[in-house]
């Protein structure tokens, strides 16, 4: 076993949340106590650990890992088909990272349990905490250039309130470009990465940052919300992360192995149907200036449209940003 390894089994041992002794813990996983200190010191900088003499060490209110077993288990045949790898990982700097990183083929799927330089949209960073979020990242690849990729971060908005409301949750908002909210809040955000030839073969890492569980000590330069907040208005048990990352997978894959033959235009209606602030006025950052005019919603390409007092005036992502006025 992998020093990884040996701590996944250790922390899928103490998940349950109960006490367990140094040396039982050492006799399953097959080493010395002083190991197993060595490991939980580790843990220890990741998670509140308690150790009482006597009892030994307990994870308080337990811990819900993601399971590959399980992910895989409730994924749909057809998203089997495009899944070509699921890698599960302790921590990384980024999934996103981690897979442009290269050796992966279309399909292949990281997630990993904390991200220790977690990348958000314009250059921010993502928090991410030891096993409360889903920090997950697909690699996709598409021919025919960049321009195919139009309005793909838009629909890929889409599927997470999609994925949400298959599980019971409703009434995720989108924001433009790619912002998911509740209740005027961020639940999730989208960062896509391209490289290869922008008029050629290119290779797009989708990277899902969706809030399950935020401890609420972390800082967050933004208003934020999480799933179990969400779960809890609406009345209903949270979903567990392995089965969020499986349906979130069930409408993700299909969505990108299809997107370069429909584009955007055929997820233009839900994404309108799910879209916060239409007909209100809005404030857009772009690099040089503030343009504020009325939300109309966006185009077939995924182009935001605002009235401003010119007129109409369609504006494309990239280093924009769109405020709600209060
Ligand atoms: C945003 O700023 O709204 C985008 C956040 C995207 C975060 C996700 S978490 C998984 C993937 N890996 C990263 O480093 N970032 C994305």
């Amino acid at each position: 076993m992998t020093a990884d390894e040996t701590l996944q089994q250790l922390l899928r041992l103490l998940a349950d949340g109960d006490y367990h002794s140094g040396q039982a813990l050492g006799k399953t996983l097959g080493i010395s106590r002083t190991a197993v200190w060595k490991q939980l010191q580790k843990v220890q900088q990741w998670l509140p650990l308690e150790s009482h003499r006597g009892r030994g060490y307990c994870i308080p209110g337990g811990l819900d890992l993601l399971d590959q077993n399980a992910i895989l288990a409730r994924l749909q045949p057809k998203s089997k088909t495009h899944l070509s790898a699921l890698t599960v990982l302790m921590e990384t700097d980024s999934t996103n990272a981690w897979l442009l990183r290269g050796g992966h083929t279309a399909g292949a799927v990281c997630l990993a349990e904390r991200q220790l330089t977690g990348r958000g949209r314009r250059g921010r960073p993502w928090v991410s905490p030891f096993a409360q979020n889903l920090y997950l990242s697909v690699l996709w690849r598409f021919g025919g250039g960049a321009g195919v990729l139009e309005g793909l971060s838009l629909a890929v908005g889409v599927t997470i309130a999609q994925a949400l409301e298959e599980l019971g949750l409703t009434g995720a908002g989108l924001k433009w470009p790619n912002d998911v909210l509740w209740q005027g809040d961020k639940l999730a955000g989208i960062l896509l990465e391209m490289t290869g030839d922008p008029a050629g073969e290119c290779q797009v890492v989708v990277g899902v940052g969706l809030n399950v569980n935020m401890p609420e000590a972390e800082q967050i330069d933004q208003p934020w919300t999480d799933l179990t907040r969400m779960a809890r208005a609406q009345g209903i048990a949270p979903p567990s992360r392995s089965q969020l990352t499986a349906v979130l997978l069930d409408h993700l894959l299909p969505l990108l192995a299809e997107f370069d033959q429909r584009g955007f235009a055929d997820w233009r209606d839900a994404w309108l149907e799910r879209a916060v602030g239409l007909g209100q006025q809005v404030d857009l950052q772009t690099v040089t200036r503030q343009i504020s005019g009325r939300l109309l919603g966006v185009d077939t390409t995924g182009a935001l449209r605002l009235e401003v007092e010119q007129g109409e005036q369609v504006f494309h992502g990239g280093e924009v940003s769109l405020r709600m006025r209060p």
